[in-house]
């Protein structure tokens, strides 16, 4: 998957992101193992915290398709700067990818920086912690 058009797809999901608590609307686009692509948007609500963010969107769309493996996700935003996942997004994230899970951290132009998932997560705790 070419990454612009994993950010194109992004961009285009951003479009749908409910956000009329921040107005902050982020888009994010999954790559799957099994070469699908799922993409989400925050929806946000009244009670703040029930906020759910457009990554956690996206994954949560893959693996309730059977999709439980992530090879990239890309997200943006409406912002100048690069958009990174939050902590628990990152956490979600590494539950379904691995340490080279790529992760495309774009801005709203689609100028990015790519990481690996060990870059902004590392000492991950998973499942391989568990006693
Ligand atoms: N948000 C995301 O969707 N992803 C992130 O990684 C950062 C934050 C959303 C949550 C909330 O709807 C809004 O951005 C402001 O925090």
């Amino acid at each position: 998957m070419e990454k612009n058009t994993l950010i194109e797809k992004a961009m285009e999901a951003k479009k749908n992101a409910y956000v009329p608590y921040s107005n902050f609307r982020v888009g994010a686009a999954v790559y799957t193992g099994n070469g699908k692509v799922y993409t989400g948007c925050n929806v946000e609500n009244a009670s703040y915290g029930a906020a759910i963010c457009a990554e956690r969107t996206a994954v949560v769309k893959a693996v309730s398709d059977g999709e439980t493996a992530l090879k990239a996700i890309a997200i943006t935003s409406d912002s100048e700067d690069y958009t990174f996942p939050c902590g628990i997004c990152r956490q979600v994230i590494a539950e379904f990818g691995n340490d080279e899970t790529r992760v495309i951290c774009s801005n709203k132009d689609g100028k990015y920086r790519e990481y690996t998932l060990k870059d902004i997560l590392p000492h991950a705790f998973t499942k391989k912690d568990l006693l």
